[in-house]
Order: structure tokens, then C-alpha cells, then sequence
């Protein structure tokens, strides 16, 4: 039988809430396989830090690296909280975990669910993922600023965008969408970041030429969110960077019927090092500790984390039971476990 390590970090705020029925419909998918999960549960988070004031140590990093993959709820405690200011729990954690485990490609899919009660009013056949670059753009800290709260304060968050980062994550856009259809849409800036949007143009154009049946596009960010609201349905691959991504796959999210749906995995594609699995959400202290959170990203999360390690049928069930739960849903609301509880007795069924 096949044992697989896994890191599960619960996190703060509804991390917790939703991991736990991410856990048992985990659990649910696999019984009865000759697959074994061996979960080893790491407290990080603002709650983490308040008490010891440690945000991620080296021997937290080499712990979860020694681990198959990993699984994450949500990090990060009220924002503004000024016992957290020196925490920086978003970049001394969560980013500093992708960079350290090269997690390249962060994959946000988005889809509208049959049933799922969306804002939009003809929303059409929303079925698109996001390839977010994860490891580079304005991300990397490479910034800063001097004269520091003066009325001549300089404050400087380069973006930074090498050939080789690029290259690999365009790389594997243009391999997904030939498992899918055959379409790519490079989101960018070009018309006014010309360098940044320069080397991802030239790269997509270079790496377009071994896909000739691969439908490339191109549309700027502020373009793309107009398309994303008014017809989603145009889109299947998008590649774009770290920050664009960011705060498209919110759009996304939000169009596909809210974040409480939105799944995404930060993935090493090279294997060198444990992908991690986490919904789009945060931490969402202004519901935290009430039953209130949806748990589907987190357990979509889950199908995502067993396709990336070969489990397809496993994978797909856990979809499968997903889409039932969400096309029975009725208006009397839910509480995190019931969903969770749901979904998998659909997988025991
Ligand atoms: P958020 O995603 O936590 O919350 C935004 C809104 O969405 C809130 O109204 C919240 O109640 C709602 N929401 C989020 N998840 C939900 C769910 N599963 N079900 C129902 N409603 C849900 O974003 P925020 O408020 O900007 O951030 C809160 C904290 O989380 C911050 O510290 C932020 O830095 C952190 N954060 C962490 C991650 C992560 O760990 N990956 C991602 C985003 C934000
Ligand atoms: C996300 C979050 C993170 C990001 C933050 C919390 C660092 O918003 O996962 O989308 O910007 O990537
Ligand atoms: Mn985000």
C-alpha cells in the first residue's frame, strides 16, 4: 500500500473550521484504497506568532519539506491588528513558503457549478484556470523605501520577471491547455509595464510557436475584468503574473458563485519539492469560530491535492460529490460541518 506524507496546516480564523471537513472528506475518498494518509498537523499563523512570536522557523521549513504535500487553510489574522505588524505572517509564511518550495505555478481553477446562485444574470459556461506565476513579479520583496513617513518618503515594490521563471510557467499553460481547449490568454499590462510585459509577450509568442494548435490571446488586466464579468465564458487558460493573478482568481471567485467555492494548489511541477493545497480565501476573521465558513474550496483543495499525486479516480470522486452536494443545495443555510458531513457521506455512499 501507498502511504502519503502529508503537511496540514489549519491556520487561523476559519483555516481551522474548513481543514477539518477538508480532512474528512479526504479521509472519505480514500478509505477502502491502498492509499494511506499520514497527516503530520503544523500550528503556524498569527496565532502561532502571538504566542511565541515565531512565524515559520528553519526547522518548520525542513519538516514540511520532508512531507509529500501539503494542505492549508487559511493564514493571517485581522488585518490591521497592530500586535501583528511585525508578524508579516502573509510573506514571512504563506510566500515564503511558495518561494522556499518553488511553487511556480499557483493553479487557480474557476468554474460555475450547475446550480450555484452566481451575480452574474447570463453568466454562460464559466470553465477556465488560472496559471498564476507564483514565485516571482512584484512579490519578491524586492523593495523599499527611504525617508520612511516623511513628506518625502520614496517608496519602491520592483517587479521582478526572469526568462527562466517566465518561460517554465508559460511552459506548463501551454500544456494544460492542450489537455483542454487548445485556448490561452496571456493577462497582462504591455501597453504600460513594457518591460515586465515585454518578456512575458515575447516568451508566450516564443513558446506559442511549438503549440500551433494552441489558440493564443492576449488581453490587458483592466480588459480582463471587464471580460470576466461580462463574458467569463471567453476564457479556458489564462497565464498571467503573480499579482494580476491574485486578484483575478478574486474575480473569478466571486463570478463562480464566491470565494467559498474557489479551490487552488501552489504547484512544484518538477516534484523536487511538496505542492501545497489551499483555498483562494483567507483567514475571514469576521465569521471565524461560528460554523459559518463554507468548506468546499478547502475540500475542492483536497480533489486538486489527490490529482497532483496520480489519485485521478479518487480525485474525480471527490469532484463528483461536490457537484451533488452542490446542486442539492437549498436556501436553509449550512453550517461548516454539515457540508462537510454532506459531501462526504456522498463519497461513502
Ligand atoms: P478573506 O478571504 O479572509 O475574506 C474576505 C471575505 O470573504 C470576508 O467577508 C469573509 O467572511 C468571506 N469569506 C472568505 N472565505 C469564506 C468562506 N470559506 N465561506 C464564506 N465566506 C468566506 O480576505 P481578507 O478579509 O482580506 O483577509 C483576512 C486575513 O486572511 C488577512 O490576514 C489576509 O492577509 C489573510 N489571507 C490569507 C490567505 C491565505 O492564507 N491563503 C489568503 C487571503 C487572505
Ligand atoms: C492569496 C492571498 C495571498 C496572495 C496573500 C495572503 C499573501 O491573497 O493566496 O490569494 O496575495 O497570494
Ligand atoms: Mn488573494
Amino acid at each position: 500500500s501507498r502511504v502519503v506524507k502529508l503537511a496540514v496546516i489549519p491556520g487561523d480564523g476559519i483555516g481551522p473550521e474548513v481543514i477539518a471537513e477538508a480532512e474528512k472528506v479526504l479521509d472519505a475518498a480514500v478509505s477502502g484504497s491502498d492509499v494511506r494518509f499520514e497527516s503530520t498537523r503544523f500550528s503556524l499563523g498569527a496565532g502561532r506568532f502571538l504566542e511565541t512570536g515565531e512565524t515559520l522557523t528553519d526547522a518548520d521549513l525542513e519538516a514540511i519539506r520532508s512531507h509529500d504535500a501539503i494542505l492549508l487553510g487559511a493564514v493571517g489574522g485581522v488585518p490591521g491588528d497592530p500586535r501583528l505588524k511585525d508578524a508579516n505572517i502573509e510573506r514571512g509564511l504563506l510566500l515564503k513558503l511558495r518561494f522556499e518550495l518553488d511553487h511556480y505555478v499557483n493553479l487557480r481553477p474557476s468554474k460555475l457549478y450547475p446550480g450555484v446562485p452566481g451575480p452574474l444574470a447570463a453568466p454562460g459556461d464559466i470553465d477556465f484556470v488560472v496559471v498564476r506565476e507564483g514565485t516571482e513579479g512584484p512579490y519578491v520583496g524586492n523593495g523599499g523605501s527611504i525617508r520612511t513617513g516623511t513628506p518625502h518618503e520614496v517608496a519602491n515594490e520592483t517587479s521582478v520577471n526572469t526568462a527562466f521563471g517566465v518561460e517554465r510557467v508559460v511552459r506548463y499553460a501551454f500544456d494544460l491547455a492542450e489537455r483542454r481547449s487548445k485556448k490561452l490568454t496571456l493577462v497582462h499590462k504591455t501597453n504600460v509595464l513594457v518591460h515586465a510585459g515585454g518578456i512575458w509577450k515575447r516568451l508566450v509568442d516564443e513558446v506559442a510557436r511549438e503549440h500551433p494548435d494552441v489558440a493564443v490571446d492576449y488581453v490587458h488586466v483592466d480588459a480582463a475584468t471587464i471580460y470576466l464579468v461580462t463574458n467569463p465564458d471567453r476564457f479556458d487558460v489564462i497565464v498571467t503574473d503573480n499579482l494580476f493573478g491574485d486578484i483575478l482568481t478574486d474575480l473569478a471567485g466571486a463570478v463562480t458563485g464566491g470565494i467559498g467555492l474557489a479551490a487552488s494548489g501552489n504547484i512544484n511541477p518538477d516534484g523536487a519539492f511538496p505542492s501545497m493545497f489551499e483555498p483562494v480565501h483567507g483567514s475571514a476573521p469576521d465569521i471565524a469560530g461560528q460554523q459559518k465558513a463554507d468548506p468546499t474550496a478547502a475540500i475542492l483543495s483536497v480533489a486538486l491535492l489527490l490529482d497532483h499525486l496520480g489519485l485521478h479516480d479518487e480525485s474525480r470522486r471527490v469532484t463528483t460529490a461536490v457537484e451533488d452536494d452542490i446542486a442539492s443545495r437549498g436556501s436553509a443555510p449550512r453550517s461548516t460541518a454539515e457540508v462537510g458531513d454532506a459531501i462526504a457521506a456522498r463519497l461513502s455512499a
